[in-house]
């Protein structure tokens, strides 16, 4: 009886769905955020340099998008001060955090308090091939020629080929999940 009725309602969202339902009916904010807090997610530091010095966020938006070509895409909120600095000079790194990084995130998320070139007081950079400041102790490095900016309501997803990589992985990542950092009880990576 149970596999019919499952049968009837399978059935029943497919008709909606050639029908052209819209869904315009979707799930408020904080449902939406409780789900996302659950999923521990990496960190890391997104930096460009522009005309005016270097500039940087936190994200965990990011992931990689392709193998053929090496690209990644990250999300970035159009409202932080990197932005527009990282849309219009086209490069980017995506400096991948470790776990004993977790202050060096922080500052790269602390708005007024902490801006542009002071959060580059910490940590040591060095430009690989794009010139963005790349940190020297990160999990893994991606230095990124970026190829595509996609702008999404509050945010733009930037596309970026990697032309250089740091970095082995060999240290425990940094994460983030619901609310704090936390670290990976995996193994340490024994090489790649
Ligand atoms: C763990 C963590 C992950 C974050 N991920 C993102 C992200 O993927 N995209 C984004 O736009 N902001 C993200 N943020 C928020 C920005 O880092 C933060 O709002 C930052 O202060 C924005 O830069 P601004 O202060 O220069 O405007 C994240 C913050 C934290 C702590």
């Amino acid at each position: 009886m149970t596999g019919m009725h499952d049968a009837h309602t399978a059935m029943a969202a497919l008709s909606a769905v050639i029908a052209g339902e819209t869904f315009s009916q979707f799930v408020d904010g904080a449902e939406f955020r409780s789900g996302m807090r659950g999923i521990a997610a990496p960190v890391a530091l997104a930096t460009t340099r522009g005309p005016d010095g270097p500039a940087g966020l936190t994200v965990s938006s990011f992931c990689s998008l392709s193998v053929d070509p090496p690209r990644i895409l990250v999300c970035i909120n159009r409202d932080s001060s990197a932005y527009p600095v990282i849309a219009g000079r086209r490069v980017l790194a995506l400096n991948v955090l470790a776990a004993h990084h977790e202050t060096l995130a922080m500052r790269f998320a602390s708005g007024d308090a902490c801006r542009g070139e002071a959060r580059f007081a910490a940590g040591r950079w060095a430009p690989l091939r794009t010139g963005a400041p790349v940190l020297e102790d990160a999990l893994v490095g991606f230095d990124c020629r970026i190829v595509r900016v996609h702008e999404e309501g509050s945010h733009g997803i930037i596309v970026g080929d990697v032309v250089a990589t740091t970095g082995s992985g060999a240290t425990s990542p940094l994460l983030y999940r619901d609310g704090h950092f936390v670290t990976s009880t995996a193994p340490a990576r024994q090489g790649h």
